[in-house]
Protein backbone atom coordinates (compact mmCIF):
# COMPACT_ATOMS: atom_id res chain seq x y z
CA UNK A 1 0.00 0.00 0.00
CA UNK A 2 1.21 3.35 -1.01
CA UNK A 3 1.98 5.23 2.28
CA UNK A 4 -0.74 8.72 3.23
CA UNK A 5 0.62 11.89 2.46
CA UNK A 6 -1.63 13.98 4.39
CA UNK A 7 -1.87 11.66 7.16
CA UNK A 8 -3.16 14.39 9.89
CA UNK A 9 -6.23 15.32 7.62
CA UNK A 10 -6.78 11.87 6.55
CA UNK A 11 -6.78 11.22 10.70
CA UNK A 12 -9.29 14.17 11.28
CA UNK A 13 -11.68 12.80 8.64
CA UNK A 14 -11.63 9.44 10.79
CA UNK A 15 -12.35 11.65 13.72
CA UNK A 16 -14.98 13.53 12.64
CA UNK A 17 -16.68 10.63 11.23
CA UNK A 18 -16.63 8.73 14.84
CA UNK A 19 -17.12 11.72 17.24
CA UNK A 20 -20.95 10.76 18.03
CA UNK A 21 -20.36 7.09 17.64
CA UNK A 22 -23.07 4.71 18.75
CA UNK A 23 -21.56 1.18 17.77
CA UNK A 24 -20.96 -0.05 20.85
CA UNK A 25 -22.65 0.03 24.56
CA UNK A 26 -20.49 2.73 26.11
CA UNK A 27 -22.06 5.50 23.89
CA UNK A 28 -24.72 5.52 26.51
CA UNK A 29 -22.75 4.74 29.94
CA UNK A 30 -21.77 8.61 30.68
CA UNK A 31 -19.04 9.20 28.04
CA UNK A 32 -18.27 13.04 27.64
CA UNK A 33 -17.21 12.54 24.42
CA UNK A 34 -14.76 9.89 22.07
CA UNK A 35 -11.06 10.18 23.08
CA UNK A 36 -9.33 9.61 19.61
CA UNK A 37 -5.63 10.26 19.77
CA UNK A 38 -3.01 12.58 20.05
CA UNK A 39 0.84 13.47 19.04
CA UNK A 40 2.76 12.98 15.01
CA UNK A 41 0.72 11.75 12.30
CA UNK A 42 3.66 11.12 10.94
CA UNK A 43 5.26 9.18 14.03
CA UNK A 44 7.59 6.38 14.32
CA UNK A 45 6.68 4.92 18.31
CA UNK A 46 2.77 4.94 18.57
CA UNK A 47 1.17 3.89 22.37
CA UNK A 48 -2.03 2.26 23.05
CA UNK A 49 -3.45 2.03 25.74
CA UNK A 50 -6.88 0.40 27.28
CA UNK A 51 -9.66 3.51 27.26
CA UNK A 52 -9.69 7.09 28.34
CA UNK A 53 -10.47 7.62 32.48
CA UNK A 54 -11.87 10.43 34.11
CA UNK A 55 -9.76 12.86 32.96
CA UNK A 56 -9.61 12.38 29.27
CA UNK A 57 -13.30 12.14 29.03
CA UNK A 58 -13.31 15.19 30.48
CA UNK A 59 -10.75 16.79 28.31
CA UNK A 60 -10.72 14.73 25.21
CA UNK A 61 -7.03 14.00 25.30
CA UNK A 62 -5.74 10.28 26.22
CA UNK A 63 -3.05 10.10 29.06
CA UNK A 64 -3.35 13.24 30.71
CA UNK A 65 -3.92 11.82 34.50
CA UNK A 66 -2.43 10.58 36.72
CA UNK A 67 -1.34 7.31 34.65
CA UNK A 68 -0.59 9.55 31.74
CA UNK A 69 1.76 11.99 33.61
CA UNK A 70 3.76 9.09 34.36
CA UNK A 71 3.99 7.67 30.54
CA UNK A 72 5.03 11.29 29.30
CA UNK A 73 8.17 10.74 31.73
CA UNK A 74 8.60 7.47 30.31
CA UNK A 75 8.17 9.06 27.13
CA UNK A 76 10.57 12.20 27.84
CA UNK A 77 13.07 9.44 29.49
CA UNK A 78 13.37 8.03 25.84
CA UNK A 79 13.93 11.09 24.58
CA UNK A 80 11.32 11.78 22.78
CA UNK A 81 7.77 13.95 23.06
CA UNK A 82 4.05 13.57 23.96
CA UNK A 83 4.32 15.87 20.33
CA UNK A 84 6.59 13.44 18.37
CA UNK A 85 5.23 10.24 19.35
CA UNK A 86 1.38 9.38 18.98
CA UNK A 87 -0.89 7.98 21.74
CA UNK A 88 -4.17 6.75 21.94
CA UNK A 89 -6.14 3.88 22.91
CA UNK A 90 -7.84 0.67 22.25
CA UNK A 91 -11.24 1.93 23.45
CA UNK A 92 -11.93 5.50 22.86
CA UNK A 93 -15.08 5.96 25.36
CA UNK A 94 -14.86 6.21 28.83
CA UNK A 95 -16.18 2.84 30.77
CA UNK A 96 -18.34 3.73 33.81
CA UNK A 97 -15.85 3.68 36.66
CA UNK A 98 -13.23 3.03 34.95
CA UNK A 99 -13.82 -1.09 34.64
CA UNK A 100 -12.36 -3.16 32.13
CA UNK A 101 -13.92 -2.70 28.17
CA UNK A 102 -15.24 -5.66 27.33
CA UNK A 103 -14.20 -8.19 24.65
CA UNK A 104 -16.96 -6.69 22.68
CA UNK A 105 -16.12 -3.07 23.31
CA UNK A 106 -12.35 -3.48 22.36
CA UNK A 107 -12.88 -5.12 19.37
CA UNK A 108 -15.49 -3.08 18.22
CA UNK A 109 -13.92 0.27 18.64
CA UNK A 110 -10.79 -1.47 17.52
CA UNK A 111 -12.12 -2.54 14.19
CA UNK A 112 -13.71 0.95 13.82
CA UNK A 113 -10.93 2.81 14.73
CA UNK A 114 -8.01 1.47 15.89
CA UNK A 115 -7.22 -0.59 12.85
CA UNK A 116 -7.72 2.68 10.48
CA UNK A 117 -5.67 4.96 12.91
CA UNK A 118 -2.67 2.19 12.39
CA UNK A 119 -3.11 1.68 8.89
CA UNK A 120 -3.30 5.49 8.50
CA UNK A 121 0.07 6.27 10.34
CA UNK A 122 2.43 2.98 9.49
CA UNK A 123 4.47 3.78 12.96
CA UNK A 124 7.75 1.78 12.97
CA UNK A 125 7.04 0.36 16.13
CA UNK A 126 3.46 -0.40 18.54
CA UNK A 127 3.97 -0.36 22.16
CA UNK A 128 0.93 -1.64 23.55
CA UNK A 129 0.58 -0.53 27.46
CA UNK A 130 -1.52 -3.55 29.52
CA UNK A 131 -3.61 -6.07 28.60
CA UNK A 132 -6.59 -5.02 26.53
CA UNK A 133 -4.47 -3.46 24.06
CA UNK A 134 -2.28 -6.63 23.46
CA UNK A 135 -4.89 -8.82 23.42
CA UNK A 136 -6.59 -6.81 20.69
CA UNK A 137 -3.58 -6.50 18.23
CA UNK A 138 -1.70 -10.00 19.53
CA UNK A 139 -5.27 -12.09 19.99
CA UNK A 140 -7.20 -12.95 23.36
CA UNK A 141 -4.98 -15.56 24.64
CA UNK A 142 -1.98 -13.71 25.73
CA UNK A 143 -0.92 -13.04 28.96
CA UNK A 144 0.89 -9.70 29.29
CA UNK A 145 3.02 -11.04 32.01
CA UNK A 146 4.45 -13.42 29.56
CA UNK A 147 4.53 -11.63 26.56
CA UNK A 148 5.94 -8.13 27.55
CA UNK A 149 9.16 -7.45 26.89
CA UNK A 150 9.42 -9.32 23.67
CA UNK A 151 8.69 -7.48 20.11
CA UNK A 152 5.71 -9.65 18.02
CA UNK A 153 4.02 -8.07 14.78
CA UNK A 154 1.04 -7.33 13.94
CA UNK A 155 0.47 -5.77 10.38
CA UNK A 156 4.09 -6.10 9.76
CA UNK A 157 4.47 -3.75 12.58
CA UNK A 158 6.56 -4.74 15.41
CA UNK A 159 4.29 -4.28 18.60
CA UNK A 160 5.85 -4.45 22.19
CA UNK A 161 3.68 -5.06 24.57
CA UNK A 162 4.77 -3.66 28.38
CA UNK A 163 2.89 -2.88 31.62
CA UNK A 164 0.44 -0.39 31.82
CA UNK A 165 1.45 2.98 33.89
CA UNK A 166 -1.45 2.42 35.95
CA UNK A 167 -0.19 -0.41 36.85
CA UNK A 168 3.05 0.65 37.80
CA UNK A 169 1.65 3.59 40.14
CA UNK A 170 0.69 0.89 41.84
CA UNK A 171 3.52 -1.56 41.71
CA UNK A 172 6.48 1.04 41.14
CA UNK A 173 9.07 -2.17 41.44
CA UNK A 174 7.77 -3.08 37.81
CA UNK A 175 8.98 0.73 36.69
CA UNK A 176 12.78 -0.95 35.93
CA UNK A 177 10.90 -3.71 33.63
CA UNK A 178 9.00 -1.41 31.68
CA UNK A 179 12.42 0.59 31.27
CA UNK A 180 13.87 -2.47 29.92
CA UNK A 181 11.46 -2.81 27.04
CA UNK A 182 11.71 0.75 26.33
CA UNK A 183 15.37 0.14 25.64
CA UNK A 184 14.61 -2.44 23.51
CA UNK A 185 12.14 -0.37 21.26
CA UNK A 186 14.87 2.63 21.65
CA UNK A 187 17.27 0.57 20.08
CA UNK A 188 14.51 -1.34 17.53
CA UNK A 189 14.23 2.64 16.51
CA UNK A 190 17.68 2.98 15.73
CA UNK A 191 18.04 -0.43 13.82
CA UNK A 192 15.22 0.78 11.67
CA UNK A 193 16.39 4.24 10.74
N1 LIG B 1 -5.43 4.80 30.92
C1 LIG B 1 -5.49 4.44 29.63
O1 LIG B 1 -5.36 3.29 29.27
N2 LIG B 1 -5.69 5.41 28.75
C2 LIG B 1 -5.84 6.68 29.08
O2 LIG B 1 -6.02 7.50 28.18
C3 LIG B 1 -5.76 7.01 30.44
C4 LIG B 1 -5.56 6.07 31.35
Amino acid sequence: MQPIKNKQAVLDALHQKYTNCQACPLATMGRTQVVFGVGDPNAQLMFIGEAPGFNEDQKGEPFIGRAGQLLTKIIEAMGLSRQTVYISNVVKCRPPNNRTPTTLERETCKNLLLVAQIAIIRPKIICTLGSPSTKALLGDDVQISLVRGKFFEYQEIPVMPTFHPAYLLRNPIEKRTVWEDMKKIMEKLKELE
